[in-house]
């Protein structure tokens, strides 16, 4: 038995690529506490003898501490997990053990209630799932669940282990009602390989050793299946995407891209495109603890240096020139729900894709899948553990492939903005692929994507507009009450930037609802579609290097924060102009506070409608203590200190 180097039995996934892949099999498992997975790796890790011998005696004086008569293995998972818990962010610790026959990585994945999470979070390269089901309560929801997600994972193996059976009295027949629901279940899911193994994995039977209290059970035990399953690995090798993690810069002379593969391969002397830019160049060599290399694949982590000295940061990807992902802003994905909240659909979130960050919006919810019929359902949002089918917008495009095409360009998760927690897991789908040309033929007016297209820059920057403006592009964004006073501040802010020589551009509520936004009416998605339409119109002004003044009622923080998003940190201002709404009711210059508070107006921000206030805006303009001429002062003061204009 190999024993592992270290004191602890968590390794860095990485050392993966120090064997060939047929020597090892990263697998999952999924059940919760109470199923006995804890157990399970410990009988495995202890079976196998892959634990440490102090280990193990702290383990057995625990056991005996608490008058258990039997070791309880528990211990030992639970142990490390406390330990491991310490470091705070990991969702999910590797572990390591070996028989001679094979290397195993256990993506553990601790957490009862949260069990996607953890188990999206943990699966995403594992070959084989192992599924626990407690001989006493049988197929439950979960255990469907568990399945149903290591499909859409496309993990290859399922290994379904009817867990406790001393607990039925090694009844053949409860395990035979069990691998009977399941089998009914499986048979709806996309999924090949399902093998059925009864356990104790308290007293170790048909773990690691042949239980003889099973006569009837004559399969592999589970470590056998685990030692002999076949493992053609599921990472993409032809593809060869690097997402850069950092730039390396020590020196004027060095400048290396860090980064691990995240498939296929590359060698020195080849070309390759960086992305979004589009640029490319030919790398020039392979740097990694150990020196240079010729050659890298999938998993290693390298330093890759350029032949060119090209502009290219964290986020960014490396492709071969003749072997392009796909493009598109809208993504077609399965989404595994696992935030505490429900999706809220009118939020925009953070999806981190790669090393890259992104804003993103729902635009549809297409279904949500009852995992026990696996029918489809109309949902209006989806809950914690809830799967469903969606359709994304995000604020720029990604560069994807298709899950199952390719797991590591193809997933993705999205994290709160607020919280900064992980709130689903997801999968792109290879829709999505449609969606884009559909983009770029339309809307965008950027040319349709194919296989053999990059992304088209400009070739005037916004950077030499501003040069030549002579001052900054931002997007001065003024939100309020209708009636506040954002108009009358806006024209005269606009006067007085003219004066001094600035471009503006200025979109308004009332003007833009007669044109662009005429379709669109006062109900909460409407002015959610309002504002995604004029944040985007004020991004491509802002590109343009304008100073572009916006006056909405904008009532959300959400569709708020989606503008914002667009531009770059410290160009977008967001202007509270505030008014005590006493007083904008007696001012009522369009008399449509009379209307509302009539009932002839339905939906009215501030008399039915809500208004959420800015809780960190750049500025706040009270237009019932100020003038609008002190009002302009204090923008204007705020952009010269800025730099955005000179003074
Ligand atoms: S927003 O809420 O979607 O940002 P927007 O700023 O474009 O609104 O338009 C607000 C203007 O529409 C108001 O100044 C007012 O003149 C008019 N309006 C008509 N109905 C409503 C309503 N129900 N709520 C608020 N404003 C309304």
């Amino acid at each position: 038995m190999d024993l592992p180097q270290e004191k602890s039995v968590s390794i860095n996934p990485d050392h993966e690529n120090l064997r060939p892949p047929s020597d090892l099999l990263r697998f999952t498992t999924a059940g919760s506490v109470d199923d006995g997975k804890s157990t399970l790796i410990g009988r495995l890790l202890y079976d196998a003898k892959s634990i440490f011998e102090d280990q193990m005696e702290a383990v057995e004086r625990a056991s005996q501490g608490r008058g258990d008569p039997y070791v309880d293995l528990a211990l030992l998972t639970d142990g490390l997990r406390a330990e491991r818990e310490q470091g705070i962010t990991i969702d999910v610790a590797y572990r390591y053990f070996a028989t001679p026959r094979r290397k195993f990585i256990i993506a553990d994945t601790p957490g009862h209630i949260q069990y996607t999470r953890n188990m999206v979070t943990g699966a995403s390269t594992a070959e084989l799932a192992i599924i626990l089901v407690d001989a006493r309560k049988g197929v439950l929801t979960q255990s469907k669940r568990h399945a149903f997600l290591s499909t859409l994972l496309q993990i290859p193996h399922l290994v379904v282990a009817v867990n406790k059976m001393d607990l039925v009295d090694y009844s053949e027949a409860s395990f035979n009602r069990i691998v009977n629901d399941f089998r009914a279940f499986a048979a709806k899911l996309d999924v090949q390989d399902v093998v059925y193994i009864p356990i104790s994995a308290l007293l170790g039977d048909n773990v690691v050793d042949k239980s003889e209290n099973m006569p009837w059970y004559d399969g592999s035990t589970l470590l056998h299946h685990l030692e002999t399953v076949n493992t053609g690995t599921t990472r993409n090798a032809i593809d060869f995407r690097f997402p850069v993690q950092y730039v390396i810069r020590p020196s004027q002379d060095f400048r290396g891209y860090a980064g691990q593969v995240a498939s296929g391969r590359v060698a020195v002397g080849e070309e390759v495109v960086v992305l979004p830019a589009g640029l490319s160049s030919r790398v020039r060599a392979l740097v990694t603890f150990d020196g240079g290399q010729e050659e890298a694949a999938v998993g290693e982590s390298i330093v890759i240096t350029l032949e060119d000295d090209i502009d290219v940061s964290r986020g960014d990807m490396l492709v071969r020139t003749r072997n392009l992902p796909h493009k598109s802003n809208r993504l077609d994905v399965t989404l595994c729900w696992m935030g505490e909240e429900p999706l809220d659909p009118r939020a925009s979130y953070w999806l981190q894709h790669t090393t890259h960050s992104v804003r993103a919006l729902v635009s549809e919810i297409n279904y949500r899948i009852d995992v026990d019929t696996m029918h489809r359902e109309q949902a209006s949002t989806l809950h914690l553990n809830e799967i469903g089918r969606l359709q994304l917008t995000t604020t720029e495009p990604l560069f994807f492939d298709p899950y199952q095409i390719n797991r590591a360009t193809g997933n993705f998760i999205l994290i709160d903005p607020y919280t900064q927690n992980t709130v689903a897991a997801g999968m792109i789908r290879d829709r999505s692929r449609q969606l884009d040309e559909l983009v770029d033929v339309t809307s965008r007016g950027e040319r349709p994507s194919s296989d053999n297209v990059v992304w088209e820059q400009g070739t005037i920057s916004r950077a030499m507009r501003e040069q030549l403006n002579g001052h900054k592009g931002a997007v001065l964004w003024l939100t309020g009450l209708s009636g506040a006073g954002k108009s009358t501040v806006c024209r005269l802010l606009e006067q007085r930037l003219y004066r001094m020589g600035c471009h503006t551009f200025y979109l308004d509520g009332d003007n833009l609802r007669h044109g662009l936004n005429g379709d669109l009416g006062f109900a909460p998605d409407d002015r959610k579609e309002n504002i995604r339409r004029v944040g985007e119109v004020a991004k491509l002004a802002f590109d343009h290097a304008n100073l572009v003044l916006c006056t909405f009622i904008s009532p959300y923080a959400a569709d708020r924060d989606f503008a914002r998003s667009l531009v770059p940190e410290g160009r977008f201002y967001e202007i509270y102009v505030k008014c005590d709404i006493e007083v904008i009711k007696r001012r009522d210059p369009k008399g449509l506070y009379a209307k509302a508070l009539a009932g002839e107006i339905k939906g009215f921000t501030g008399i039915d409608a809500p208004y959420e206030e800015p809780q960190h805006p750049e500025l706040i303009v009270e237009t019932d203590l100020h003038s609008a001429d002190e009002l302009v002062e204090q923008i204007l003061a705020a952009l010269r200190r800025d730099g955005i204009v000179g003074e």
